[in-house]
């Protein structure tokens, strides 16, 4: 079932809302209190739609998370039932630091229609819609995936750029990256956005990769399936207690490929409010006493759009 586009500028309110709330924790080196902010303000105004609501990626499981916990029902009830994912502020470092690229993000579907994914690490690739889906591969080496997106484009392998997360995990990889003599964005974290850079040809990414956050990867494949770009994504578990998560959530084979159609199914609504400004959108700004901020939308039916909002300050 497609999402009503009314949804749109309600969800974008939501976030908006929630990197307000976050702003003025910017830079004081406490990434709790602003992840706190951020959540309170989502739940809070959340609440107050009329959806039948569930979230399905949260802050955690109920008894690590009391706020926007996975399972936890939201709104009135009275409206459409969805499935609700959120990351009310991704990218703490960046909030508690003041760096670039602190977001809040929320992704939704018709209920049953966004996978449920375990507070585990993921592998994931993300291509654009201009490389032949066939072409690159979780399951390929680094270099045949880079080979065959030279090939696509038409372009050397040094005039490329792999984006990935600047981890000790990613070494080995990072090694073949710059022996292939193709070009590195490393991002220190934040990589709903990373994953988003191969979405439009001016971010200059080619391809993102590397071991990252489950949820984070299931909010970024709902907006790359509205920009028609590739995703795939596995699971990595470490742990028994994962495992077992995993096994009550459904999931039994835990080395699974996951396709951008496994994890988004049919429809979605994808918002991502800047507050600090980076790639994507600028960061929550004040003037003349109102609050302005910015919203990278996605909704697969209809929009692909950058909203600004101004919010009076009371
Ligand atoms: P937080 O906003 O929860 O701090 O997550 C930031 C982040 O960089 C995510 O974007 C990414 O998926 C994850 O952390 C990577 O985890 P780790 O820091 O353990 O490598």
């Amino acid at each position: 079932m497609n999402l009503d586009k009314r949804l749109i500028d309600k969800f974008v309110d939501i976030t908006s809302c929630a990197s307000i709330a976050c702003h003025k924790y910017i830079g004081k080196n406490d990434k709790i209190i602003a992840d706190k902010a951020a959540t309170d303000a989502m739940r809070k105004s959340l609440n107050k739609l009329d959806i039948n609501g569930k979230v399905v990626i949260g802050e955690g499981e109920l008894d690590e998370a009391p706020m926007l916990y996975i399972g936890e029902k939201l709104g009135t009830g009275k409206g459409p039932s969805i499935d609700i994912a959120v990351d009310p502020l991704e990218g703490t470092n960046f909030a508690a630091k003041n760096l670039p690229g602190a977001l809040s993000v929320m992704a939704i579907s018709s209920k049953g229609n966004l996978f449920n994914a375990p507070e585990t690490y993921m592998d994931k690739l993300a291509v654009g819609k201009e490389i032949p889906k066939d072409a690159t591969d979780l399951d390929f080496s680094i270099e045949k995936n880079i080979k065959n997106i030279a090939d696509s484009k038409n372009m050397d392998l040094n005039e490329l750029t792999a984006c990935l997360l600047d981890r000790p995990r990613h070494k080995e990889i990072i090694e073949k990256l710059k022996n292939l003599k193709v070009n590195l964005k490393l991002i220190t974290d934040g990589d709903v956005s990373g994953a988003l850079l191969v979405s439009n040809p001016k971010y200059n990414v080619d391809i993102f990769i590397g071991i990252g956050g489950g949820p984070e990867g299931v909010l970024a494949a709902s907006a790359l399936d509205a920009f028609g770009c590739k995703f795939q994504g596995r699971f990595l578990f470490e742990t028994d207690k994962e495992i077992n998560r995993a096994k009550k959530m459904g999931i039994y084979d835990l080395n699974k490929k996951y396709e951008l159609e496994d994890i988004v199914r049919g429809d979605s609504i994808f918002c991502a409010t800047g507050i600090t400004s980076g790639d994507l959108v600028e960061g929550v700004k004040i003037e003349n006493n109102k609050y302005y901020t910015e919203t990278l939308v996605t909704h697969k039916n209809s929009t692909i759009d950058i909203i600004k909002k101004e919010v009076s300050i009371t």
